[in-house]
């Protein structure tokens, strides 16, 4: 049965980390396709520019939520755990993400294109590079911990604050929800999709928004 007594704070992290990981390693696959091969019609062009721009502003989004709201919870509960080196290498993503986004918008113009893909893809396998190594330490003196600290309900209203804030800062929402429930496995997209918006979940997503991120799906799971 699905019920938010199964989700909490580590799971949540869990999922968003998921998504990223598989999103960064998708992404920079893809953009290693159309350097050597070009795009194969103009519904694949579209859906690869949809779904970096999401990874984007999904990633983004995560580190606002950690900046914002978590690690300043949890701070004085995990003395140890590094937040400030945390907060850094989210800015230095931040950089990445400031060379990636321009080049997206100039490459799918077909501004500078070869140059501009160029960027891309660099820009993408950098943040793919580093990614494991600010996860790793984020779970293991961060998110494996949390859960022994903060009682049940105390962690379903986190989590709650997590999604929202999340949703806040991802966006076009017809864009990154599809990108967020589609990267992860049909199991975590069940309890991940307890923490949307039913209306997105039920009707947005799959009818009124479909027109618009189904050019992501052969980039997406099943
Ligand atoms: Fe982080
Ligand atoms: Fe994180």
């Amino acid at each position: 049965m699905s019920t938010k007594q199964e989700s909490n704070i580590a799971v949540s992290f869990y999922n968003i980390h998921n998504i990223i990981t598989r999103g960064l390693r998708v992404s920079v696959e893809s953009a290693q396709g159309v350097l050597q091969r070009g795009f194969q019609g103009e519904r694949t062009r579209e859906g690869f520019f949809n779904y970096v721009r999401s990874l984007s502003s999904v990633l983004n989004a995560h580190h606002l939520t950690e900046d914002d709201i978590a690690f300043p919870y949890f701070r004085e509960k995990l003395p140890e755990a590094p937040f400030d080196d945390w907060t850094y290498w989210h800015g230095k993503m931040v950089e990445i993400l400031d060379e990636l986004n321009p080049a997206v918008e100039k490459c799918e113009k077909k501004d500078e294109f070869e140059t501009k893909l160029r960027n891309i893809e660099n820009a993408l396998a950098r943040l793919n590079e580093g990614w494991p190594y600010h996860i790793q330490p984020e779970t293991d003196e961060f998110i494996n911990k949390a859960d022994a600290l903060v009682p049940v309900e105390e962690q379903l209203r986190l989590v709650s604050l997590f999604a929202e804030n999340v949703l806040k800062h991802a966006v076009p929402h017809y864009l990154t929800v599809p990108f967020m429930l589609y990267n992860l496995s049909v199991e975590d997209r069940r309890v991940f999709s307890l923490w949307i918006p039913a209306e997105m979940i039920q009707n947005l997503v799959p009818v009124v928004w479909k027109e618009k991120w189904v050019s992501m799906a052969p980039h997406l799971m099943t």
